[in-house]
Formats: C-alpha cells, structure tokens, sequence
C-alpha cells in the first residue's frame, strides 16, 4: 500500500469514446491502482480531445537549445513539452490506454511521445551514451487490437515501441496488458477482458 502522494497520470489514445476496449482496459487498471493507493492523485489526458501537435522545425531547435539561449519563439516552441513533460515528471505511475492503429501506435499517442522524449529533461547523453532521466516507478501498457493474435507477434509495432521509448528513459519496469480480437466474438474479448483483469490485479500490490 503507498503514500497519500502517489499519483497516476492516465493517458487514452483510442479516438473512440463510446464502446472504447482500450478504455475499459484502462478503468480496470486505474480501479486497481485506486484500491492500492485510495488517496492518491489522478490526472487523465485524453490525447484524442486535444492531440499534441506534431513536433515542428523550432520545436526540435528548441529542444537542442540551451534553456539560456532561448529565444521567445523558441520557447513558445517548447512551451507544450514542458508542459507535458511537468505533467509525466509529477506522476510515480502512468498508464497508457491504447488501441493498436495500423500496427503501430494512434498518430495522437506518437505525437505525445514525441513531445515528451527530451533531451536534457527525459534522458541525456554523456560519455557512457544515452542515460534516461525518468523517476516514474511503474508504466502500465493496456494495450488493445481488433484482430487476435496480433499484440505480441511479429507485426506489433505497438507494445514494442512504446516499451523501448520508456526503457530509453530510464523506466525500470514496464508491464504491458493485451487484450486483442475485440472485433470479434463477445465471450472471446469478456475472457481476455479476465485474463487482463487478473494480471492488473498484481501490478501495483
Ligand atoms: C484506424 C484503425 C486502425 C486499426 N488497425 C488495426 C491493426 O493494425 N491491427 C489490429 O489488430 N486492429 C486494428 N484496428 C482495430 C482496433 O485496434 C480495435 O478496434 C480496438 O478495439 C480499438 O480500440 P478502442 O476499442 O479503444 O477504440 C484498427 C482500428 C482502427 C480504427
């Protein structure tokens, strides 16, 4: 059982908010979280609702800037990665909510990704190599896919990618949920819907 301070940064990428599988996948995990921190923060970010903007020329120049050197524009460049890096800083614990888009990640998710692996602020280079700056405890991946068998073979780009990005920053444990073939029968996405329920049981005792 942890501190009054924990807190949860929940991020949802589906674009769908009615019959969302990846939403009920992240309410099972956030109920569990909540049973194991019951005065703990939460914070939810629905990139869907306001998708961060793909990251631009300045945005990039801003990044490789120094914090002195900023020009205003460069700064108003970064002013949302800051923003959103404060808000991935000030949780112990994040949780991503997300279909499987094409193989790979919705465009609204890799466009958060982007804005939040930052040089100098997630991770550095020094002599040794890359070195990740993050503090977070624990990333929950509660992944979905419409055609089964598809998360965890060859051809997902998502739970891959989305692992590497936050080992990249220095994210000792990642643990990944997957539930897929919510395009096809109820009973089968009911018994993975248990079967990830379970697993999300152990993550946070
Ligand atoms: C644009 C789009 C692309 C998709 N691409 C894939 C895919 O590559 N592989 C797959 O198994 N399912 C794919 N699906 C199915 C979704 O992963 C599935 O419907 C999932 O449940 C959507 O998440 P949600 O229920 O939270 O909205 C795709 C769905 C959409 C809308």
């Amino acid at each position: 059982m942890s501190t009054a301070s924990s807190r949860l940064l929940r991020i949802d990428a589906s674009a769908r908010t009615d019959g969302s599988h990846s939403r009920r996948l992240g309410d099972l995990v956030e109920a569990q979280w909540l049973r194991a921190n019951p005065h703990g923060e939460r914070v939810r970010r629905e990139l869907t609702r306001g998708a961060p903007p793909h990251i631009a020329e300045a945005t990039i120049q801003g990044f490789y800037t120094p914090p002195g050197q900023l020009t205003p524009a460069l700064r108003e460049a970064t002013s949302l990665s800051d923003a959103l890096v404060a808000e991935l800083r000030a949780a112990d614990t994040l949780l991503i909510a997300s279909p499987m888009y094409n193989y790979g990640p919705p465009s609204a998710l890799k466009a958060w990704v982007d804005q939040i692996v930052r040089v100098g602020h997630t991770f550095l280079y020094d002599a040794q190599g890359p070195r990740g700056l993050l503090q977070t405890r624990l990333v929950v991946l509660a992944l979905v896919s419409g055609v089964p068998g598809t998360l965890g073979s060859a051809v997902d780009f998502l739970s891959p990618h989305l692992e590497s990005v936050f080992k990249f920053m220095g994210v000792q444990r990642v643990a990944t949920l997957h539930v897929d073939g919510t395009s096809g029968p109820a009973d089968h996405v009911e018994a993975a819907m248990a079967a990830a329920e379970r697993d999300a049981h152990t993550l946070f005792a």
